[in-house]
């Protein structure tokens, strides 16, 4: 364990921030739970995080801190609630694609929670709305992919997307209110509006769309995002990996991968996915997608004023001048970190003056300079080479190859951007850089200021503070916050920076209105449990105080799993949280003839087969969740 504090080259700078928050989160708990009546005053501007931490665990059960309660709420397979359609699952995974269309998909991630009536504080009465990242078809379907169909095809694509549900606690059980004229199940079929400045690019036409203005499907959505206006923002991270590309590789497919995977047979039946045929459908995924969980009826909308490349969450920090600037990533080796800010502010008086809010915006790369400043590069048309001599005839052409402008402008090479949090009161942005073997290799970036290490087996977690606490800054000032990793490690380098419980590959996070970072894991598969990895058991939440950098593990999730999605509702005393393909395997795809093989999280029934799902979370005595 050590303290992070005597290696930084900015203590000045911590110094000054530690201050700040000395005085703004004492005002900040103060403010976020009018009507909790805290008990515990926070202490020299640390959070009081009370709870006892817990041991790490490699069981097939998920475990949380004492005096808390996990229920397990909505799994891969559980009707929405869909009036007059809602099947039940079957074990044997053989409910039909018609069916999957109406039941949770599989892959839970990126959640949020919207109070019902919209415009209300609830904490009772709700939406949630969540991502299905990807899936497993060697548990979707009772043979896996010893036959290829394309009913199973469309299974796939249903199992995949977002759900909303509406979600009711009594005070102390929740419930999903079947059925719900809110239910609803977004599939890789389901059509989306294309919109922004790429909306009608020549690059967006595609045979089946001639007009570039509307796609099928949105998946992959990973991290996520929430308007204060009350839509759901789901980000499309590995969208890359459902096309297959037979034909030649060209630069721009290279640099978003395209061609490089098997794809998950979907172009057998559905031609889309077959670049050879549709050389321009890559195009139309890599987006930002606003959904309105309010109103069942409409089209989600892909954003691609905020740009394309494997999104990682778009979380929002709202300006006093109601601007909003959204925190991006782009979770791959070596890519970028990147913001954007809508050119108006929002209308609290009108949703419907917020629907284009998203189109019109400045998108920015970030450049972390080596004395601890940053600037934010805009990607514009026309500006730092970004013209058409350098491959950019337009602005559409920026944003659809944002990982080409951002070179072009001079970003930062990150360790594989996850997901960001914006502190409740300081406006500071914490991002999570889950790992990279890659820094250091021969031919590739070395270590630097923001990304220390080479082979970053343990990730970090790094944080900034915009010039002048305002959102639309072009300038910030950041710092490393911990690095994660074992302080029995017998290389120094792995042994992190941080106090308290051990943690790696840090990628979920989200802050409480208390202005406490929760911290979800995502270990792989290949790696949990084992080498470097042994001491720390299973994909995990820790949280931590942002004023000390001391983590405390509150859950432990079964084998195999990620967790992700961790959310509450507006009075801290309900939390959500999604466990992510328990018992999943090196290689991701899992045995049809021995679906228990990983896990059989959370049935544990003897027919069964593992289930991502989410899971609620209450304070036995009622009270905020973590104190
Ligand atoms: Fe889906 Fe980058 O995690
Ligand atoms: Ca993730
Ligand atoms: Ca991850």
């Amino acid at each position: 364990m050590t303290d992070r504090s005597v290696t930084t080259p900015f203590s000045a700078i911590l110094a000054a921030r530690r201050e700040f928050l000395k005085g703004s989160l004492a005002a900040a708990v103060a403010a976020a739970f009018p009507s909790v009546g805290c008990t515990t005053a926070p202490s020299a501007g640390q959070v009081p995080i009370g709870f006892t931490p817990i041991a790490p665990s490699a069981d097939d059960a998920l475990k949380i801190a004492p005096d808390h309660a996990a229920t397990v709420f909505f799994r891969w397979g559980d009707p929405v609630g869909i009036p007059g359609n809602m099947p039940a699952f079957r074990l044997d995974a053989s409910n039909t694609a018609a069916e999957q269309e109406a039941q949770a998909g599989m892959h839970h991630d990126g959640m949020w929670f919207f109070p019902l009536p919209y415009g209300s504080e609830s904490s009772a009465h709700g939406l949630l709305a969540l991502n299905h990242e990807y899936l497993d078809d060697g548990l979707l379907h009772p043979d896996g992919r010893r036959t290829w169909t394309a009913e199973k095809v469309r299974k796939a694509q249903a199992a995949v997307g977002v759900s909303i549900i509406e979600v009711r606690s009594d005070g102390e059980r929740w419930q999903i209110v079947r059925p719900s004229r809110y239910a609803r199940r977004i599939t890789a079929r389901t059509p989306c509006t294309i919109a922004g400045p790429a909306a009608g690019a020549d690059a967006m036409k595609t045979a089946l769309d001639p007009g570039g203005r509307e796609v099928l499907g949105t998946f992959n959505g990973c991290a996520n995002g929430w308007t204060p206006w009350g839509t759901y923002l789901t980000c499309e991270e590995n969208w890359n990996s459902f096309f297959v590309n037979a034909g030649a590789i060209t630069p721009e497919y290279q640099r978003y991968g395209i061609g490089k995977g098997r794809g998950y047979g979907w172009e057998r039946y559905d031609e889309r996915f077959d670049v050879v045929k549709h050389p321009r459908e890559p195009n139309r995924f890599g987006w930002v997608v606003e959904i309105d969980p309010y109103d069942p009826a409409s089209q989600p909308v892909k954003r691609t004023a905020l740009g394309r490349m494997k999104h990682e969450g778009a979380c929002p920090a709202i300006g006093p001048d109601r601007r909003i600037a959204f925190y991006m990533g782009d979770d791959e080796a070596f890519e970028y970190v990147y913001k954007f800010v809508t050119r108006r502010p929002w209308d609290p008086a009108s949703r419907e003056a917020n629907r284009g809010l998203l189109d019109d915006g400045t998108l920015y790369a970030a450049r972390f300079n080596p004395d601890g400043t940053g600037e934010w590069l805009a990607l514009e048309h026309g500006q730092r080479g970004l013209t058409a001599a350098n491959g950019f005839a337009s602005q559409a052409d920026v944003l659809i190859k944002a990982r080409q402008a951002a070179d072009k402008a001079g970003a930062s090479p990150m360790d594989r951007h996850e997901w960001c949090a914006v502190h409740p009161v300081s406006r500071e942005v914490y991002v999570t850089l889950t790992s990279s073997a890659e820094r250091g290799r021969p031919g590739r970036p070395g270590p630097d200021a923001a990304n220390p290490r080479a082979n970053n087996r343990f990730g970090h977690i790094l944080r900034w503070r915009e010039d002048h606490d305002d959102v639309a800054a072009t300038r910030f000032r950041w710092d490393i916050f911990a690095l994660g990793g074992v302080p029995e490690h017998p290389d120094p380098a792995q042994r992190g920076r941080f106090k308290g419980d051990a943690f790696g590959a840090p990628d979920g996070l989200w802050f409480d209105r208390r202005g406490v970072l929760w911290v979800q894991t995502d270990i792989s598969p290949g790696a949990l449990n084992r080498g470097d990895y042994a001491l720390l058991g299973n994909n995990q939440v820790l949280a931590a105080d942002p004023a000390t950098a001391v983590f405390k593990r509150f859950l432990v999730g079964p084998r195999g799993c990620e967790i992700t999605g961790f959310t509450m509702t507006p009075d801290g005393r309900t939390a959500f949280v999604n466990v992510q393909h328990p018992g999943e395997i090196p290689g991701e795809i899992s045995d049809p003839d021995a679906p228990r093989k990983g896990s059989n999280w959370p049935d544990f029934d003897p027919n069964g087969r593992p289930r991502s799902a989410t899971v609620v979370i209450r304070k036995r005595d009622g009270g905020v969740i973590g104190t």
